[in-house]
């Protein structure tokens, strides 16, 4: 997870029902071959901060901007205990862990010499998955770029990261690429784009630039967009030429895609969710399935959006060997006059953009569940994107983490999801995977330690950071191994009442 309070703060709660159907299914209604898992990254689950060689990133940079924050140096210590959580992982019938590799915990200067004792770290896990029968998924870039590339040029705004990113890539392909056949390169490279270099919250620096009309922000959104595209068809190339026929892995690109509906049905607002369509998904699945942007993309931007060269555009074109999908939430499009116009408050210039205002679908909270725009998501894919190859990388239901180790609101949500992840496939969806954010609680990118999405809660507050498991790690558990079949809000019910006689807790 992901700046979603950076879209939060347009969304307006109302009320619109919405009513959705969800048959009774267990997990063999699912292809064999589908991979049910859970997810962390790097930063938030490892802590361990300045052990073993490992270099500062820039987001222990920006988490410590604040007041003696320690943002993410202990988190879940998930470097040293990495042993206990894969037991867990293990003790709940996961089929599938999706973490990622700190960058400068592995190459501290981000180029250049290895750490050895990082690569023992990730070498360990890997392992560690593998004799426990998961499948590992590894995301190469979650956020975390070495402090160094930051400081020397810049990040992902200049063209050098791509020939840095790459060569990182090389030692991960190297190094792990034996046992792991799941890459995605960069994590919810959209929203990446728009909040970390057009919303000024830029990664790395505490005094960030907020001014669109003063500074080069709103411009910088595309330009790390179109450098990430590049980046990623760099890394996919050389994974082509150099492992595959050996790995027979395969490798992706993952995006943040938003639940996007018209908020009436009047032409203005139709068009307006196209536009909205266009920039959320076509700004990176344009270029990777046919090569260039979005039209309406080139029309409203003009010389703010960059542009391929023959030779680049062919080499994204086709880069991508599924398409991994971070969904939370849906919002309703309502058209906003004047696109072009930059407003002041940077956090606006996207959606200006698109021309555009959203508003949350959630009836109380923008994260009530509302499974149909995701089903909405994977048939747009399915239809606009020639059917690609999908894994669902993050799913999953914000609550405060002190709230009570009955996450019933949490269960009821991944149960619609996953239903509605069945349904798509039913009619047709090449969707191969699902996991839920987060496995255990973390170190959020909003909410530090206050807001949690884990399965499992750790107790921040004690030495030993212990786990302990949720409601919803128990219904997972039960519907991996096939003893609970979702008929009705009953298995609810049943498994709240077995939970709170548990002597675990
Ligand atoms: C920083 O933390 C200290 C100690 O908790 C507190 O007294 C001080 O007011 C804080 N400063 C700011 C700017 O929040
Ligand atoms: C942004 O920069 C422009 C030009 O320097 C200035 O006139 C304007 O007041 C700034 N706006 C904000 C919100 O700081
Ligand atoms: C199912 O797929 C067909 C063919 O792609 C499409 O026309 C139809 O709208 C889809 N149904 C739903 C409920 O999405
Ligand atoms: C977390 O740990 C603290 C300190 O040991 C303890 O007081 C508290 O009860 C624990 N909280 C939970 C929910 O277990
Ligand atoms: C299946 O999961 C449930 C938790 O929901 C657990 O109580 C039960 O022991 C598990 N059964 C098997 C056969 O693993
Ligand atoms: C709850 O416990 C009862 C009695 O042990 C058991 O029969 C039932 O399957 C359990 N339900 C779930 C959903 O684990």
């Amino acid at each position: 997870m992901k700046p979603i309070s950076l879209f939060m703060s347009f969304l307006v709660a109302i009320v619109l029902a919405t009513s959705y159907n969800i048959d009774a299914f267990t997990r063999n209604d699912f292809p064999e071959d589908f991979l049910f898992g859970a997810a962390t990254s790097a930063y938030q689950w490892e802590g361990a901060a300045d052990e073993e060689g490992r270099s500062p990133s820039v987001w222990d940079t920006t988490s410590h901007c604040y007041n003696e924050s320690i943002g993410g140096d202990i988190a879940c210590d998930g470097y040293n205990k990495y042993k206990e959580d894969v037991k867990l992982m293990a003790d709940m019938g996961l089929e599938a862990f999706r973490f990622s590799i700190s960058w400068s915990r592995l190459i501290p200067n981000g180029r250049g010499l290895i750490n050895p004792k990082g690569l023992l770290f990730y070498k360990n896990l890997i392992k560690e998955l593998r004799s426990h029968g998961i499948e590992p998924h590894v995301t190469l870039y979650h956020y975390d770029l070495p402090q160094s590339l930051e400081d020397e040029y810049g990040g992902w705004i200049n063209r050098k990261i791509i020939e840095d990113f790459t060569a990182f890539a090389d030692v991960c392909f190297r190094e792990f690429g034996e046992d792991v056949k799941l890459w995605t390169t960069i994590n919810e490279a959209t929203i990446f784009a728009i909040a970390f270099y057009g919303q000024g919250r830029r990664f790395g620096h505490c005094t960030p630039p907020t001014n669109c009309s003063a500074g080069s922000s709103c411009m910088e959104t595309y330009i790390a967009g179109h450098n990430i595209l590049l980046a990623h068809a760099s890394v996919s190339n050389l994974y082509k030429l150099k492992y595959k026929s050996k790995q027979r892995g395969s490798i992706g690109l993952s995006m943040f895609a938003l639940g996007l509906s018209p908020y009436t049905n009047s032409k203005e607002d139709e068009t307006a969710t196209q536009r909205a369509k266009a920039f959320l998904f076509g700004w990176m699945l344009k270029p990777l399935v046919f090569g260039d942007y979005p039209d309406e993309m080139k029309r409203t931007l003009g010389s703010r959006l960059p542009v391929f060269s023959e030779e680049e555009s062919e080499k994204v074109k086709g880069s991508a060997d599924f398409i991994g999908i971070v969904h939370y939430i849906t919002v309703y499009v309502t058209n906003r006059p004047s696109p072009s116009i930059f407003p002041s408050n940077t956090n606006e210039a996207f959606f200006a953009d698109i021309g555009a205002y959203i508003i949350s679908a959630g009836t109380s909270s923008p994260f009530d569940a509302t499974p149909w725009g995701l089903e909405d998501v994977l048939e747009y894919l399915k239809q606009s994107y020639n059917n690609p190859p999908i894994y669902i990388l993050e799913n999953g239901r914000a609550m405060k983490h002190d709230s009570m180790l009955q996450d019933t609101p949490r269960v009821e949500y991944i149960q619609a999801y996953i239903g509605a992840v069945l349904n798509a496939i039913k009619n047709g969806s090449d969707t191969r995977g699902y996991f839920v954010w987060s496995m255990l609680d973390l170190y959020e990118i909003d909410g530090g330690y206050k807001l949690s999405y884990g399965m499992y809660y750790v107790n921040f507050s004690e030495p030993g950071l212990e786990r302990s498991p949720k409601l919803s790690a128990s219904w997972y558990t039960g519907f991996l191994n096939g003893t609970i079949d979702v008929a009705s809000q009953d298995i609810t019910t049943q498994l709240q009442s077995n939970f709170s006689g548990s002597s675990s807790l």
